[in-house]
């Protein structure tokens, strides 16, 4: 049997109970697999690898060593998040390792998005390969590998070209000899979800949009530096904010802030001043391969527009990106 097909009569996880016997029916499984061996996970803090992290500390609990690599591209709060829900209230085995000055130094000047996105992928896989060697008595690495990973994987080996080099921070050093263990790898995005709200995972992060693995590294346009990267941030605080507050957040399927090198000339208390725009993207789609506008109220849009532009150092406008894909990639780079 091919053990990464799903097969055509598998139930669809819906409700909170099929979810139940699920994780109770991979419990097993890992428990089986894994013995009393240890089991590796690069945890990004996205929908699948905290799915997988809550699945692999109920079954085999400190065995799991996780590891948070912050490559000082993740949004505000995120690693933060990752710390608080697995470090503290899950108690996990949690390594956390802020390498945001090996990427950043790595990423200074160069402005070649495909460049910028191989950096940190390399990185990532350098940086958590070193981690991984550092312990002692791994047998096993778990993957929050699911089923459209491996549905995109067949694509590309039957050469279909992709637009980017996408990376996963999910975890993806193929030369690190372990075992896989891969508890999520047949189910469908919104059967992980349920599967994560079952096992008890916050609401935010089962439900957290998707995030690129090279993170604001790809929406910090051009050559990072890390004050244009800290406006970034913030103002992509604040849009996510705003979104929350009118319910946007939960009819949007993707959004966020992108900042261009380019400095355009405003003013502020009466005198010049040189600044970045703020681009926002709100795009909704099924597959990511198409995405359409969504119709930001106008109302929603000024007060973004007025808090980003008192609240954020550096930034001096906002704009409305109204490209749909294609024309446009959801993310800029
Ligand atoms: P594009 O920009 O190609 O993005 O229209 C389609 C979707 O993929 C996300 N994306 C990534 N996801 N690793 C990921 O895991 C990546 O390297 C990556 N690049 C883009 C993007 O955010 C959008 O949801």
């Amino acid at each position: 049997m091919d053990t990464n097909k799903r097969p055509d009569n598998m139930q669809r996880i819906t409700t909170p109970e099929l979810a139940k016997a699920f994780i109770d029916e991979q419990v097993a499984k890992v428990r089986a697999q894994v013995g009393n061996k240890k089991v590796l996970l690069a945890l990004s803090g996205g929908v699948d690898s905290s799915v997988v992290a809550a699945l692999l500390i109920k079954a085999i609990g400190k065995q799991l060593v996780c590891v948070h690599v912050n490559h000082g591209l993740m949004r505000k709060g995120e690693s933060e998040q990752v710390i608080e829900v697995f470090g503290k209230a899950l108690d996990a085995n949690l390594i956390y390792i802020d390498a945001t000055d090996r990427f950043l130094d790595l990423l200074a000047g160069v402005s070649e998005p495909e460049k910028k996105r191989k950096i940190i992928g390399a990185e990532f896989i350098n940086v958590f390969a070193e981690e991984a060697s550092k312990l002692e008595g791994i047998s096993f690495l778990a993957q929050g590998t699911i089923y459209p990973d491996i549905l995109e994987s067949i694509k590309q080996a039957e050469g279909k070209k992709a637009v980017k080099s996408h990376h996963n921070v999910g975890g993806l050093p193929e030369d690190l000899q372990f075992e896989l263990v891969e508890p999520i790898k047949l189910l469908f995005k919104d059967e992980v979800r349920v599967v994560g709200e079952a096992l008890g995972l916050p609401h935010a992060m089962v439900y957290r949009q998707p995030f690129p693995g090279p993170g604001l590294g790809v929406r910090c346009l051009g050559a990072i530096t890390r004050d244009r990267l800290h406006a970034l941030r913030e103002a992509d605080a604040i849009l996510r904010e705003e979104f929350d507050n009118c319910g946007l957040n939960e009819k949007v399927w993707q959004y966020f802030i992108a900042v261009p090198d380019v400095k355009s000339v405003g003013v502020k208390d009466e005198s010049r001043y040189e600044g970045w725009p703020a681009i926002i993207r709100a795009v909704n789609t099924t597959d990511a391969m198409s995405a359409t506008i969504e119709e930001i109220p106008y109302p929603v849009l000024h007060k973004i527009t007025a808090r980003i532009t008192s609240e954020v150092e550096g930034i001096n406008r906002v704009l409305y990106d109204l490209t749909p894909k294609p024309t446009g990639t959801i993310e800029w780079e």
